[in-house]
Order: structure tokens, then C-alpha cells, then sequence
């Protein structure tokens, strides 16, 4: 099934078409800088905008960097507070006349990773982290997601995680990659510590080869430790995936 994927990030919003069945591309990937203030009013413009550069018309999938249930954004930490309560796929149903599914976007991530990635054929406990402006999770039990989970927000160090060992804060604080490694050594001993994964995915920004070649290396952990596969397009293809998972289960 072809649907257009949306990855709605702190600093950019990406989409392309995507063929849910390969994961493959089916145009070339749009970007368009994060508008300021990031209301849900201009974040819809902006998928507007690329829903018409494709001249698209079928089903549309978003990933958001917030909890997503049943279409209700949640919470907001790093994005405007006016998403929280917001329907916003049904704003975006509306704006573009086709159905859309919103979905968390370290879930997308995971699910693009479980499905065309790292986490192919992998059961027991696996855990996916999305690394960039704040940390977001995806935890798969055997196969199955467990949805919005939050496990960026746990105490490291007597910090929030995610202000404590984000790319962000690595930008922020201008630490060397080798210092920023030692707190994201901490964070994920507390990972560990919690939950006891078989398999822990980084993805983000700082997943991409050259930039993991810098950090990566310092890193120990008893879960088996990898980067993701579908690298910044993780969010992408996993939204496209979960619209087309939830078009299925509404049998459309
Ligand atoms: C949010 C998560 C999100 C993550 C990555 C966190 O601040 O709470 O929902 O998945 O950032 O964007």
C-alpha cells in the first residue's frame, strides 16, 4: 500500500510517499524547517504543503514527538502546548479530505525497525531510542509494541533523562562526543538496570555512520547494542506503516 509518511521532528518536518510493503521510498524526501511557534495550526500547514507537493490525495501517516492515543496528543515537552488534548489527526483529515493516522515517533521508528531494520526477526524484549532534541522510546515484547512508552524521562543521574543525555544537551552544553558517550552510558546502565532488553536500537541523528563512529565505540552493554537500519528515515516509514496497519484493522 502506498501512503505518504510524515516524521514531525523539533527541527524539521520530513515526508515521501512510502511503500509500506518494502519500506522503500516512493519519491524524494521533503523537508521544511519546523515553524516557530510550532502550534498545531502551522505544523498543519506545513503537511499541507507537502501532502500538495506530491499532489497526494491517499492515506496519510504522522509521527508526532509526543503520546498519541486515539488520535489525542497527550503531552508536549518538546513541541507547543497546544497540541495537549488536540485531535490533530482529525485536523489533518479535514485539511486534506483522506484518512490519517498519528502515531508517537519513536513508535514509528521502532516499527519501521522491526519491520525493515535492526530489529527484523528479533523477539524477546527490544528496546528502540530515538536520540536527537529530546529521547523517545519503543518497546517490543516479542514483536508487539507496547505503545508510548516514556522511557526518555527517567531519572539518570538525579536528572530527566532525556535533559541529561540528548543530542540536544550534547549541542547545548558543546560536550565532546567522548563526554557526551559517558552520559549516555549512564542513561542506558539505568535502561538496563529497568528493564533488562535483549536488544537496545539507537536510532536519530547520532545514529548515522559517520556520527557513530565517534561515540559508539565507548559503549557497554549486556543487551546486544546496534544502530538503526532505516537511519532519519525510521520516523517516515513507520508512520506510513502504522496508517496502513490501522487502515487494515478498520479493514478500509
Ligand atoms: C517525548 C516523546 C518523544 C521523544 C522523541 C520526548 O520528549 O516525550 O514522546 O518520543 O521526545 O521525540
Amino acid at each position: 500500500m502506498e501512503i505518504l509518511g510524515i516524521d514531525v521532528g523539533g527541527s524539521g518536518i520530513k515526508g515521501y510517499p512510502v511503500d509500506t510493503d518494502s519500506g522503500e521510498a516512493l519519491g524524494d524526501r521533503i523537508r521544511i524547517p519546523t515553524p516557530n511557534p510550532a502550534t498545531p495550526d502551522a505544523i498543519a500547514d506545513a503537511i499541507v504543503e507537502i501532502a500538495k507537493h506530491f499532489s497526494w490525495s491517499g492515506p496519510v501517516g504522522c509521527a508526532l514527538p509526543a503520546r498519541v492515543k486515539n488520535g489525542i496528543v497527550k503531552t508536549a515537552t518538546n513541541i507547543n502546548k497546544a497540541f495537549i488534548g488536540y485531535d490533530f489527526a482529525a485536523e489533518l483529515e479535514k485539511r486534506l479530505g483522506s484518512t490519517v493516522a498519528t502515531v508517537n515517533d519513536a513508535d514509528a521508528a521502532g516499527i519501521a525497525e522491526m519491520r525493515f531494520g535492526a530489529g527484523r526477526g528479533r523477539s524477546g524484549v527490544v528496546l528502540l531510542l530515538t536520540i536527537g532534541t529530546g529521547i523517545g522510546s519503543a518497546l517490543f515484547i516479542d514483536g508487539a509494541l507496547v505503545p508510548n512508552t516514556e522511557f526518555g524521562h527517567i531519572n539518570v543521574e538525579g536528572h530527566n533523562g532525556e535533559l541529561y543525555a540528548s543530542d540536544r544537551t550534547r549541542e547545548k552544553k558543546d560536550l565532546s562526543w567522548k563526554k557526551w558517550s559517558k552520559r549516555f552510558q549512564h542513561y542506558l546502565d539505568r535502561i538496563e538496570f529497568l528493564l533488562g532488553p535483549d536488544l537496545i536500537i539507537i536510532g536519530g541523528g547520532v545514529s548515522k555512520p559517520e556520527r557513530k563512529e565517534e561515540w559508539f565505540k565507548y559503549l557497554r552493554t549486556e543487551a546486544d547494542l546496534v544502530t538503526a537500519q532505516t537511519a532519519n528515515r525510521a520516523g517516515i516509514i513507520g508512520a506510513a506503516c502504522n496508517a496502513r496497519d490501522k487502515a487494515a484493522a478498520l479493514s478500509i
